[in-house]
C-alpha cells in the first residue's frame, strides 16, 4: 500500500510531498478518523521503557523536523510511535531558507535539506501542543531564530524554554543544524559551557514554579572529531544533561559522490548517514557508560539497523527518512521488535 502512495508522494517535489502528509495527517486528528487509521496500520503498542525518568509507551519515536510547527501531533501518533518530537521551534514565525531547499536521493535512500527552520514560532506551536490529544511523550526541540546573533543565541533558547517547559515531556536543545549559520558552534568550548549552565540554571527554576521536572535533552552533530566528540561528552556529564540525540545530518557527502543532487548544500539524512551516527552513539556510550542517555537517530530504515544502534548504546531511537521510504509499515515493525 505504501508503495502507491510513495509513489504519488514522489512525483511531487520533496517539500510539497511533505506539506500534504502534513495536511493530511492534520486531518486525521478527528477522533473517528484516527481511529481508522490506527486500526488500518494495526501497530502494536509496543514495550515500554524507562527512560529520563519518563515512561515512554515504546522507544521508537519521531526525530525533529517532521512536524516544526506540531500541526499533526495525533495524526503522528495513529502510525504507532511512542513518542513525537515537534520543532525545530524559534520565538519569532521565520521562513527559512529560500526554495527548493529540499532533495532527494533516491539510489542510498537519503535527503539532503537546508530548509534553515522555517517554522511559525513558538506561540503558535504551543497552540498546537495544547489541542492534541496524543498520551505518549512529547518533546519540543527548540532552536535560535536566524536574525538572532550567535552571541545572543542563548537568549533565544531560554525564552523557548519557558515558553515550552509547562508542555513538554523532555526539551531538545538543537545546536547541530548545519542550516542555521553559526549554530555548531555553541557545540564546543566556552560557548557550550554558558549556554548549558544557563539552560539549567533556568530548569531548575521552572521546576520549582511549575512543579515538575521536565527533562533537557542535546542534540549533537555526527561532523565532530573523536577529540571534540569526547569533550562534548565530558561538558554535558558535568552539567548533568538528562540525554543526548545522536545525531543530527552530516554535512559530509562521503557516501554519496557523484549522484545527483549531491553537491547541494545542506544536511544529508537517511542510509548514508546511518553507520557515521552508529559510530558517533557507540563513542559516546563509551565515554558516557550509561550516565546520561542517548536517544540515537541517523539513517534508521530496518530492525537490524534499530537494533544495531540499540547495541551502540541508544536506549531510545527516532525516525525521519526512513519513514520517507518506507513509511508506516518500518514504524510497526520497529515497534513490534526492538526493546
Ligand atoms: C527535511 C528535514 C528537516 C529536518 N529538520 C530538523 C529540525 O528542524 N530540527 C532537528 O533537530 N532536526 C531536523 N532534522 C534532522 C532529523 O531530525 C534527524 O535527526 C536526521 O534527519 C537523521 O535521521 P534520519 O536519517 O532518520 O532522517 C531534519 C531532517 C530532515 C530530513
Amino acid at each position: 500500500m505504501y508503495s502507491l502512495i510513495r509513489k504519488a508522494l514522489f512525483a511531487l517535489p520533496p517539500e510539497t510531498a511533505h506539506n500534504a502528509t502534513i495536511a493530511a495527517l492534520h486531518f486525521a486528528r478527528n477522533p473517528l478518523l484516527n481511529k481508522l487509521v490506527k486500526s488500518l496500520l494495526a501497530c502494536p503498542t509496543g514495550q515500554a521503557k524507562n527512560v529520563m525518568g519518563l515512561t515512554f509507551p515504546n522507544p521508537i519515536g519521531l526525530a525533529a523536523g517532521v512536524d516544526k510547527d506540531g500541526e499533526a501531533i495525533d495524526g503522528f501518533a495513529a502510525l504507532g510511535f511512542g513518542f513525537i518530537e515537534v520543532g525545530t521551534v524559534t520565538p519569532l514565525a521565520q521562513d527559512g531558507n529560500a526554495k527548493p531547499r529540499q532533495f532527494r536521493l533516491p539510489e542510498v535512500e537519503g535527503i539532503i535539506n537546508r530548509n534553515g527552520f522555517n517554522n511559525k514560532g513558538i506561540d503558535h506551536l504551543i497552540e498546537n501542543v495544547k489541542k492534541a490529544r496524543f498520551n505518549g511523550i512529547l518533546g519540543i526541540n527548540i532552536g535560535k531564530n536566524k536574525i538572532t546573533p550567535i552571541e545572543k543565541g542563548k537568549d533565544d533558547y531560554l525564552f523557548c524554554l519557558n515558553k515550552a517547559y509547562n508542555y513538554a515531556d523532555y526539551i531538545t536543545v538543537n545546536i547541530s543544524s548545519p542550516n542555521t549559520p553559526d549554530l555548531r558552534q555553541l557545540q564546543y568550548g566556552e560557548a557550550l559551557e554558558d549556554l548549558l549552565q544557563s539552560i539549567k540554571a533556568r530548569q531548575q527554576i521552572l521546576s520549582a514554579q511549575y512543579h515538575k521536572y521536565v527533562p533537557i535533552v542535546v542534540k549533537i552533530a555526527p561532523d565532530l572529531t573523536e577529540a571534540e566528540l569526547v569533550q562534548l561528552a565530558d561538558t554535558l556529564r558535568r552539567h548533568n544533561m538528562d540525554g543526548v540525540i545522536a545525531t543530527n545530518t552530516t554535512i559530509a557527502r562521503e557516501n554519496v559522490t557523484g549522484l545527483k543532487y549531491s553537491q547541494e548544500i545542506g544536511g544529508l539524512s537517511g542510509k548514508p548517514l546511518q553507520q557515521k551516527s552508529t559510530a558517533i552513539i557507540r563513542r559516546l556510550q563509551q565515554e558516557l557508560q550509561g550516565e546520561i542517555p542517548i536517544i540515537g537517530s541517523g539513517g534508521i530504515d530496518s530492525v537490524p539497523h534499530a537494533q544495531e544502534k540499540i547495541e551502540a548504546g541508544a536506549s531510545l531511537l527516532q525516525l525521519y527518512s526512513g519513514l520517507i521510504y518506507h513509511g508506516p509499515a518500518l514504524v510497526k515493525a520497529l515497534v513490534k521488535n526492538i526493546k
